[in-house]
């Protein structure tokens, strides 16, 4: 059931906030100030190297709580594509705890990296959407992200439920380790809950990103730019495109721009830039500006107050919620399935079933 929506895609990009809510009371409780993981959960003060590993989709949600469990809880953090880091047979140090990151719990390659960690790693950590799954069987402890069923090939609201739970999981490790106050804590947890309504506030602005997502449609090929946290959001913009819309469609960390791949920039190659109005704000814009002075058409994607200080000059622009840094990976992550959506929706491409696609990727 669609739920009145074309696709299964659109439903469950729409789904978001209400799914992401369940995931949080699941961990939070109602009104409480502490974060509970199932069963003995994890001691993090015991914990000295994190290992993520993971596919596609869910390796980018991997890359972006590399950025908040350095930040927040100081652990060294390590993430790898499932399938590299199985034939590396990499040396797995003391005090290790693997982490693998899976909607289906079925992914080949993840289980298979799972496998190899056993007897090596100190605990083996699971985030899956399917409970009864291999990954969530063999792991020591699984944490469920509750996203409910996904139909649509291309993975959404078990994107955004897994960072809120990778972001819950590191929040509670920087508390463990003693580098966040109960008080501070309680902070924290205040402004997660305020996720839902920060996603409903992105999700408002589905006109305006469809309008950009039909001038992406005409486009060959589409270059994403982020920085920081960001960054991982751009990789993600970038496969949701190609994988639905055909569209060939690259990232990049902002700051190799310079290193490569601004001999690309012309008219022809949209650039959609991902910049709340944060501490790397301004890096991000004069790396924008580099493609603004050769011709780029640029869609940014920004705060008002982003949008305010670097307006001249754009092709197209998304006003998305202020919203708490920590949070804003899974806010971006909204425009960037809503562009891939539209620009799939305008070129006719089937959304929910992309073409040499499997939901589940049980063979290597
Ligand atoms: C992309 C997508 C895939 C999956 C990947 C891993 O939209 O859905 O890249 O994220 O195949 O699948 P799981 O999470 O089931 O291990």
């Amino acid at each position: 059931d669609k739920g009145g929506h074309k696709h299964f895609m659109a439903k469950e990009i729409a789904e978001q906030p209400a799914v992401i809510a369940q995931a949080l009371a699941h961990y939070l409780g109602e009104g409480g100030d502490t974060i509970t993981l199932p069963g003995a959960g994890v001691d993090f003060s015991a914990v000295n190297r994190l290992t993520m590993v993971a596919c596609g989709t869910a390796y980018y949600a991997c890359l972006t709580a590399k950025y908040w469990f350095e930040q927040v809880a100081r652990l060294p953090v390590e993430v790898d594509i499932a399938s590299e880091f199985r034939y590396r047979e990499p040396p797995i140090s003391e005090g290790t705890l693997a982490l693998f990151v899976s909607q289906s719990g079925e992914t080949a390659d993840t289980l298979a990296a799972l496998r190899y960690c056993k007897g090596k790693a100190d605990s083996i950590v699971s985030v899956v959407n399917v409970a009864e799954s291999s990954i969530a069987r063999e792991s020591d402890l699984a944490l469920p992200i509750l996203a409910g069923v996904e139909v649509g090939v291309a993975s959404t609201k078990a994107f955004t439920c897994q960072l809120s739970v990778l972001l819950m999981l590191a929040l509670r490790a920087a508390h463990d380790r003693g580098l966040l106050e109960d008080d501070a804590l309680a902070d924290q947890i205040s402004a997660l809950r305020s996720l839902p309504a920060l996603l409903n506030a992105a999700l408002d602005q589905e006109d305006t990103i469809r309008r950009a997502a039909q001038n992406l449609s005409e486009a060959r090929d589409v270059l994403f730019l982020g920085r920081g946290q960001m960054y991982p959001m751009a990789l993600e913009g970038a496969l949701k495109l190609k994988e639905i819309s055909y569209i060939h469609a690259e990232a990049y960390a902002s700051g190799e721009l310079k290193h490569g791949p601004i001999a690309l920039i012309d008219q022809n190659m949209p650039v959609v830039v991902l910049a709340p109005r944060d501490a790397l704000f301004d890096k991000t814009v004069s790396n924008m500006q580099e493609v603004l002075a050769r011709k780029g058409k640029v869609v940014l994607i920004s705060d008002q107050a982003g949008l305010d200080e670097a307006s001249d000059g754009l092709w197209q622009s998304v006003a998305m919620p202020a919203c708490p840094d920590l949070l804003a990976p899974i806010i971006y992550a909204v425009p960037a399935q809503l562009l891939a959506y539209h620009a799939a929706v305008a070129k006719g491409t089937d959304a929910d079933q992309p073409r040499n696609l499997a939901k589940s990727v049980t063979v290597e």
